[in-house]
């Protein structure tokens, strides 16, 4: 055997239970109690929980936006993942707008490729949404890639899709079996308000928020659950941040149509006062941060399964890059770091609050997105068979965040001073340690593509 974790407390959506784990070959081989102590590598998890690794269905490595281009490459971003306890993110290929979709994804995994120190997957977002690109989508998904996300907002940018390509994708979705991420603002009226906005001076970052208040995020998240339904196709509305938003998703959820929702951190744990402070840029993102009762809205639809998924929306831009838009929140780059600090804040104000338990945490963070983005049971679940994409978790860990212990290129943490209590310790990905002891000890281009296969639905 090439590794063996023993006396940790084993957690699955359902159950958490002692055993130890056997590994060989990349593959998990053995679970149970006292399994035969030889092997390569013997780790002791008594008092720590081993967890499925996380998977963050939501990174924006090295992505242009905005004028600008995010830190964090695939090096950096995911070796800042894998001590979070990130073992697969799945990152947004963002087309350019005269590139197919296959070349989009030969031009993603040209990054990723030589860089990755863990697994990882690709999203297409789409920009330009052709005939001729609809036909191409079989060929897509045999490269493995089954997730498109297309935007509502971003006009200015170039990146909106209108409503008619978002239902003929919705159509697609449910002939093809892919899923179709959304980002729900609606434009024409956030456009609205940050003109107006500008044109009366208020330029500061808390105008960013007001432009784009909640029923804006409400809104377009009910037109979107609308196409689905009306469709029959696969819905999965990215970053959600809202009460209204997520009102919307539960009504359509039970009136049965193939919708889920994901949220990130940032929405749980942060209020829309962070604009107010001097460096309020850096909390720039969309949607914006809201307020306490949507925070706890968003936990409560976390822990009664309205939401499916937390995810991070890690797009970094350092406060350089935020500094472009000093004097005007238009021309900050939306975007904020968080796929090394997900699964410590959710442990902490999480389970550690009793707002969910840790069963929750992991089915959110690792085997409702394998099933959801096609990757499970080789990954998500820690079973006979699956990858051993494992994390010890230690509960009593206690670290104060701070862009001094954090591994992003970025110069600063939301989190700065946020006290956690449980740390990923030690991050394995196929059985190889990435993390061990909290020191780094994976590889450049290590990590590997992960062709996915088509949605499954959760029941
Ligand atoms: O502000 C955000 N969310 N930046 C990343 C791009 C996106 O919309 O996900
Ligand atoms: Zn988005
Ligand atoms: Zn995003």
């Amino acid at each position: 055997m090439d590794l063996l974790i023993k006396n940790g407390n084993v957690v699955t959506p359902t159950d958490t239970f002692k055993a130890d784990i056997g590994v060989e070959g990349g593959k998990i081989v053995a679970i149970g109690s006292d399994l035969p102590k030889k092997a390569k590598d013997v780790v002791d998890a008594k008092g720590k929980y081993v967890l499925p690794g996380g998977i963050d269905p939501h990174t924006h490595m090295e992505m242009p936006f905005m004028g600008t281009t995010t830190v964090d490459d695939f090096e950096y971003g995911t070796t800042a993942a894998a001590f979070g306890g990130i073992t697969t993110i799945l990152d947004f290929a963002i087309q350019p707008k005269d590139k197919t979709f296959l070349d989009t994804i030969k031009l993603w995994r040209g990054k990723a490729d030589p860089k990755v120190v863990i697994d990882y997957g690709i999203h297409l977002a789409v920009t330009n949404l052709t005939e001729d690109l609809v036909k191409e989508i079989p060929k897509v998904l045999s490269a493995g890639v089954c997730s498109f996300k297309l935007f509502m907002p971003y006009r200015k940018e170039g990146l909106m899709s209108d409503d008619g390509r978002i239902y003929s994708m919705l159509e697609e979705s449910r002939r093809l079996g892919f899923l179709v991420q959304l980002h729900a603002e609606n434009n024409a009226v956030l456009e609205f308000l940050i003109e107006r906005n500008v044109a009366a001076g208020r330029l500061s970052a808390e105008y960013h928020a007001k432009s784009r208040p909640n029923f804006v995020e409400g809104e377009a998240i009910h037109r979107g659950l609308v196409l689905a339904a009306a469709t029959g196709g696969n819905l999965y509305i990215v970053h959600m941040s809202t009460k209204e938003g997520l009102a919307e998703l539960a009504l359509m959820k039970a009136m049965g149509a193939n919708v889920y929702g994901e949220t990130c951190p940032h929405y749980l744990t942060l209020t829309d006062e962070k604009y107010l402070s001097p460096k309020g840029r850096r909390y720039i993102m969309s949607p914006p941060l809201r307020s306490k009762d949507d925070n706890e809205a968003l936990w409560c639809g976390l822990a009664d399964g309205t939401l499916s998924t937390v995810a991070t929306d890690h797009c970094t831009f350092t406060n350089a890059q935020k500094d472009m838009g000093k004097d005007n929140f238009t021309k900050v780059p939306n975007g904020v770091p968080g796929t090394e600090t997900m699964i410590p804040v959710l442990y902490s104000q999480g389970v550690g609050q009793k707002r969910i338990s840790i069963n929750k945490m992991v089915e959110v963070t690792s085997y409702n997105p394998a099933k959801l983005f096609g990757l499970y049971p080789r990954k998500g679940t820690l079973n006979i068979g699956s990858d051993a994409d494992i994390v010890i978790f230690d509960p009593k860990f206690e670290m104060e965040l701070s862009v001094k212990n954090l591994h992003s290129k970025i110069d600063y943490s939301i989190y700065e001073g946020f006290k956690v209590k449980g740390m990923p310790t030690y991050t394995f990905v196929r059985g190889k340690p990435v993390v061990y002891d909290r020191k780094f000890v994976g590889k450049k281009g290590s990590g590997k593509f992960v062709p996915r296969t088509k949605h499954q639905p959760l029941e």
